[in-house]
């Protein structure tokens, strides 16, 4: 196969996904609502919006003085001295903790796996065998007294996974089939030893998850026309995950993966073919991302046929505790760029499913089962026959979810569960800065979602021509920053269908912008700033961990920032501290801890990647990896 051209290793190199489909696919310059998005962007609104935020109720202030603060007295973790900012290659930790690899990408999982060589790096038959790349959202399960790590692998690195390849990119045909395997996911069992915890090679429960894993699809859209392809005429089997992003867990112990930018994957080997709008809403376009899955498999190929993505963008739930379980693509939750799927039982014993859709301007969702769960539950109809609903915020703090339904479509169920953005879109739900993560609080009926940035809120409208005003959750015009929103169901019911929302934390630079909305909220300030919140997890004290992908430049209005970072939030008093800086061109992603609490598995993520140059962990090619973190005297920190 030829190499690849300047274009596609650019696209590795200096630009993540959604940059990527920003020039594949950029938004429509014009919106049929021109006037809605004048009035967003005039003047006047944007600080009368302003004032608003800062004036009311709207947005984060501290408690005093009652009962919570008395419930934050139990958070000794917070008891550390912050991390500043830094630049360095390495994860930095507050004084008294330590951290060590867990498990990197190419590590093998068997003993018949071959041990990581860093110039010589793996063929795909190898990578079949080793811990994937780019290691994302995770969950720690117990089964049959073990202690297993379900841990997603997103994508591929192509700074360190094709360091071995001159154009940087894959060159081989089995340069293409290891991606394949690098993606999807990963069940290693780990095992605590002398120096901390290590994976648990040829453990019964190891299991990889690739591209090519068949998975049964279920739900509405299970064999309608628009799911079958050539290969599966019944629409009923779809081959492999990737893209895996965030994760969540069910209450009957199963782990739900979510694929997020899977449109990617696919280019088309005829220049000339017109996308559908249906696709091109979902990013589709003659070029993907540069990983050629096209050239190997008709699958990928738009050209060939165009129901194949169809077949992703949906929550997957695995069964760790059986290695030999077929994975569900469940669609009742809908498709779209999944973050990650934040499961609660409602207090009628619905379930409730919070998932955010990571592209500028797209949508918050909910998914409520129509039966309950209780011992002998049907799990599957509780995945399968339920309502999604899209979240729509009122500038005066409150909220609505949406049913998305035939009635309030003019979709059909199935076509609601394929078309999901479209189906949002038809109902009027608020245009989010990109959603990603969602966590509930275990200790309140209370629920956060970070909304990473957006450089073209209030400047153009999203993918499917919806206006983006400035306001509401969505304060600022082009979004550099991030913030987290937080809203409590009315009534204390994750099933009920009113909200109250304001902001938790505005992200800014206090130190660059001295007023405004672009300094950030009250909680923070030059010690603990940082942008572009993305994971958001609580642990079992119901402290708030936030872990940033964010802009690592250090300049300009970055300036002060350093690398991407984790802090520790306390959800009462609205204190944040910054807990670990990361290394250069890495993300922070993806959270658990182990079952006595004392150390917590965290993931770096890409390290190296936008061209900056990291060696990270072994001071060789750099490889995402698991991190586990402890206190040195063995406290409980989870
Ligand atoms: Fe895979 Fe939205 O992060
Ligand atoms: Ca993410
Ligand atoms: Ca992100």
């Amino acid at each position: 196969m030829k190499a690849k051209n300047d274009f596609d290793k650019q696209q590795h190199t200096a630009l993540s996904h959604d940059g990527v489909d920003e020039i594949i696919r950029p938004a429509p310059d014009k919106v049929g609502f021109e006037e809605v998005l004048e009035k967003a962007l005039s003047r006047r609104d944007f600080f009368k919006g302003s004032a608003l935020l800062f004036g009311s109720s709207l947005f984060f202030k501290s408690s005093i003085g009652n009962a919570e603060s008395a419930e934050s007295k139990a958070f000794d973790v917070f008891d550390f001295e912050p991390v500043a900012a830094n630049v360095e290659d390495t994860v930095t930790l507050p004084q008294g903790y330590q951290w060590r690899p867990l498990v990197s990408w190419g590590q093998p999982m068997w003993s018949k796996g071959k041990t990581f060589d860093a110039e010589q790096l793996l063929t795909s038959e190898e990578q079949a065998l080793a811990f994937g790349d780019n290691n994302d959202g995770m969950k720690h399960f117990t089964v049959q007294g073990r202690e297993l790590l379900a841990i997603n692998n997103e994508y591929v690195n192509f700074s360190g996974f094709f360091s071995n390849r001159k154009s940087g990119a894959p060159e081989t045909l089995d340069d293409v089939l290891k991606t394949q395997q690098a993606v999807g996911v990963s069940i290693v069992e780990i095992q605590q030893v002398k120096n901390g915890w290590q994976i648990v090679q040829d453990s019964p429960f190891n299991r990889r998850i690739t591209a090519h894993t068949p998975m049964e699809i279920t739900g509405p859209a299970r064999g309608h026309l628009l799911m079958k392809t050539p290969q599966d005429p019944q629409g009923v089997e779809a081959l492999g995950t990737w893209a895996n992003c965030g994760s969540g867990t069910t209450p009957w112990g199963t782990y739900l993966t979510c694929e997020e930018n899977f449109n990617g994957y696919y280019a088309s080997s005829d220049s000339g073919l017109e996308i559908s709008p249906e696709l091109q809403r979902y990013g589709l376009a003659h070029q993907g991302y540069g990983y050629d899955w096209h050239k190997v498999d008709e699958r990928f190929d738009l050209a060939k046929g165009m129901n194949e993505p169809n077949r992703s963008g949906y929550v997957v739930e695995i069964d760790p505790s059986n290695p030999n379980s077929k994975p569900k693509k469940r669609t009742a939750l809908g498709r779209f760029k999944h973050e990650n799927a934040e499961m609660v039982i409602a207090e009628s014993g619905q379930i409730v499913v919070y998932m955010g859709d990571d592209e500028r301007g797209e949508f918050l969702y909910r998914y409520v089962s129509n039966n309950v769960f209780k011992a002998d539950a049907d799990i599957d109809d509780l995945m399968e026959n339920g309502i999604l609903y899209a979240a729509k915020f009122a500038e005066d703090g409150s909220g609505t979810w949406l049913p998305l339904t035939p009635k309030s479509t003019g979709m059909s169920l199935a076509e609601i569960c394929i078309h999901t953005r479209q189906a949002a879109s038809k109902v009027g739900a608020t245009t989010m800065d990109r959603p990603e993560w969602v966590a509930v609080n275990p200790n309140k009926i209370e629920v956060y979602c970070s909304l990473t940035n957006n450089k073209i809120r209030g400047l153009k409208p999203n993918k499917g021509g919806d206006a983006q005003p400035v306001g509401g959750p969505n304060p600022r015009q082009d979004n550099k920053y991030g913030q987290v929103v937080r809203w409590t169901p009315e009534k204390g019911d994750h099933a009920a269908n009113e909200f109250i929302w304001n902001l938790f934390v505005l992200a800014g630079n206090p130190d660059v912008h001295k007023t405004g909305l672009q300094a950030g909220s009250d909680n923070v300030d030059v010690s603990n700033m940082f942008n572009s919140p993305d994971g958001v997890h609580f642990d079992s004290q119901g402290k708030l961990w936030i872990q940033t992908d964010g802009k690592t430049t250090n300049q300009g209005d970055f300036a002060g920032m350093g690398n991407s970072q984790m802090l520790l939030a306390n959800p009462y008093s609205g204190e944040i501290k910054r807990f670990m800086v990361a290394p250069k061109g890495a993300e922070v992603t993806g959270f658990a801890y182990s079952n006595d609490r004392k150390t917590i598995f965290v993931g770096i993520q890409h390290p190296g990647e936008w061209g900056i140059e990291s060696t990270f962990p072994n001071g060789d090619v750099p490889r995402s990896t698991v991190i586990a973190i402890s206190h040195k005297n063995g406290y409980q920190i989870a």
